[in-house]
């Protein structure tokens, strides 16, 4: 059995590489549904069916739990499969699968609360607000789910969520830095000038933005922080088999990247963030 890891496209390596970093041993099957990336302005159902799809190629392949790594399918269809897909499906196939995804662990890195913790509502006048800019795909800004599972948890952290449409594509069509970097610069911009001054900390709330990190450093202030997205989802994870020894993450060191795209070698911003050329097989 496989950890299967998935998302649109060459965003989600930023978390495989993170599972990879804490589970050396495991088994792991990346899959990129680049025929159909970018996900971030497609419809709910749209992005719905996708995932299950995705999910279903990856539990025959072999997986017995997938990671999400990806916020809009997180965001937008998570739940949903989990209540009304999963449990038949893991019936017909007779085995422990499950599928969990990347928000909860990074709402509990951004809050330092655990997922079941619900703030009390005092009414104390809030001394100083923590304010947190979240960069995403229109879908997950949509969604709302940063502001609303935050809003829960600390009424000191204000969230504001800047909606980047164009990025993702930007970065799977292999953009140059310095047309990524203007356009990052013009979001900064704008989050900064909706919220009435620049951020306090920000989350690269889609994980291809994790591949050009570097660059939303650049157009933040100095020293901002950045909620790190990958390690906090790898934590989770890692607590979460140790907790759920009924799916096996395999122990032979397995890695195999497959697309529902163009098979081959992927772009110079992927071998820049990987460190060597990357080429992924036909799904
Ligand atoms: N990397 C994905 C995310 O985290 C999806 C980006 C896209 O396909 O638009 O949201």
């Amino acid at each position: 059995m496989a950890i299967g890891v998935f998302d649109s496209g060459v965003g989600g390596l930023s978390v495989h590489r993170a599972l990879v970093d804490r589970l050396p041993q495991a088994d792991f099957l990346y899959l990129a549904d680049q025929a159909n990336a970018p996900y971030g302005g497609k419809g709910g159902e749209e992005i719905v069916d996708l995932t299950r799809e995705g999910c279903i190629r990856l539990f025959d392949q072999g997986a017995s739990l997938v990671i999400l790594a990806c916020n809009t399918a997180s965001a937008i269809a998570l739940r949903r499969l989990q209540q009304t897909w999963l449990p038949t499906y893991r019936q017909s196939l007779g085995r422990a699968v499950n599928v969990l995804g990347i928000i909860v662990p990074t709402i509990e890195a951004a809050t330092g609360l655990p997922w079941e913790h619900e703030a009390e509502r005092r009414g104390d006048k809030v001394e100083r607000l923590d304010v947190l800019g979240v960069f995403s795909t229109p879908g997950t800004a949509r969604s709302r789910v940063y502001e609303i599972e935050i809003d829960k948890r600390r009424q000191d952290v204000a969230v504001f969520s800047e909606p980047c449409p164009d990025l993702a594509g930007m970065i799977e069509a292999n953009a140059a830095p310095q047309d990524l970097l203007a356009k990052i610069t013009a979001h900064v911009l704008a989050l900064s000038q909706r919220i009435g001054r620049m951020p306090d900390r920000a989350i690269l709330g889609c994980t291809h933005y994790e591949l050009v990190a570097d660059l939303f450093r650049q157009a933040l202030p100095a020293g901002t922080p950045l909620i790190h997205q990958p390690v906090a989802t790898a934590e989770a994870v890692v607590r979460y088999l140790a907790q759920h020894p009924e799916y096996d993450p395999g122990k032979s060191g397995l890695r195999r990247f497959l697309t529902t795209g163009e098979p081959g070698a992927q772009n110079d911003l992927v071998k820049a963030f990987w460190g060597a050329p990357l080429s992924f097989d036909a799904a």
